[in-house]
């Protein structure tokens, strides 16, 4: 069985002095994050000295960012690169969110360039995919979850595809309170186990991790997490607040 990865990403939330909060209230609420799963926070830039602290005395907690450039210096005004990120600890980068589609351009081709440079440097890319309602509704879902995931993973070797994560977010389900089914979310998960395998072979599909995205709570947790080839989430909302997401990382255990 796949190790679960409970991902909180903070989006555009928590500055320094929250994020020291936060980690600490999280601390008390699970004082060693249990050895059967991994977690992860990926706070805003700005963020991850403070974090990288609090994360070092925090047994087990991972940090990661939310995008990383593809090159490895130059004249690129307001981006990091991913040596920047291993400075301060990251061993985890979201790379293609839907917000970051959505609202700064990225593509499947600038997907593909993050993954490929975050796994050369030896950072597990999560790589965000899924589909609009409006697709859905079309029945178009299928096939360009596919195609995203075919792009991502363009020219990246089996060998480096193991440390990838890929996030199943459908876009109707994010901050919108409603979560896809977990029948639902296995179809799309399994589709997608099925397109690694096609892509490489059994055993590297079999070893990808694949997160389910999209107000994904305590109470849903459960149900979600249970379904065979749900390997984790990747949590916004609910990874605000040290307790629910301490209750998914507890509800993960007691699944792993
Ligand atoms: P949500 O966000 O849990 O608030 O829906 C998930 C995400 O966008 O990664």
């Amino acid at each position: 069985m796949r190790r679960f990865l409970i991902a909180g990403n903070w989006k555009m939330h928590n500055g320094p002095a929250a994020t020291r909060s936060l980690l600490t209230e999280l601390n008390e609420e699970v004082p060693d994050i249990p050895d059967s799963l991994d977690a992860l926070v990926c706070p805003p830039f700005v963020s991850l000295e403070a974090a990288s602290e609090k994360v070092r005395k925090h047994f087990g907690l991972f940090l990661g960012a939310q995008n990383l450039h593809f090159e490895d210096e130059g004249a690129y005004t307001g981006e990091v690169t991913a040596d920047m990120l291993k400075e301060v600890g990251c061993e985890y980068v979201i790379v293609g969110h839907s917000e970051r589609r959505e609202y700064f351009g990225e593509t499947d081709k600038t997907v593909n360039l993050k993954v490929k440079k975050a796994v050369s440097e030896g950072i597990k890319p999560i790589f965000c995919v899924g589909e609009s309602l409006k697709q859905r509704k079309a029945g178009e879902h299928v096939n360009l979850v596919k195609k995203q995931v075919q792009v991502a993973l363009n020219e990246v070797e089996a060998s480096d595809a193991e440390d990838v994560v890929v996030a199943y977010e459908p876009l109707w389900a994010i901050g919108t309170g409603e979560t896809a089914t977990p029948e639902q979310a296995q179809e799309m998960h399994d589709m997608i186990r099925g397109e690694l395998a096609e892509l490489y072979d059994e055993d590297t599909s079999d070893a990808i991790r694949i997160l389910y995205g999209g107000s994904m709570k305590p109470h849903n947790a459960e149900d979600l997490l249970g379904q065979p080839d749900v390997d984790g989430g990747l949590i916004g909302g609910a990874s605000l607040k040290a307790e629910s997401f301490a209750d998914i990382i507890r509800i993960a255990e007691e699944l792993s």
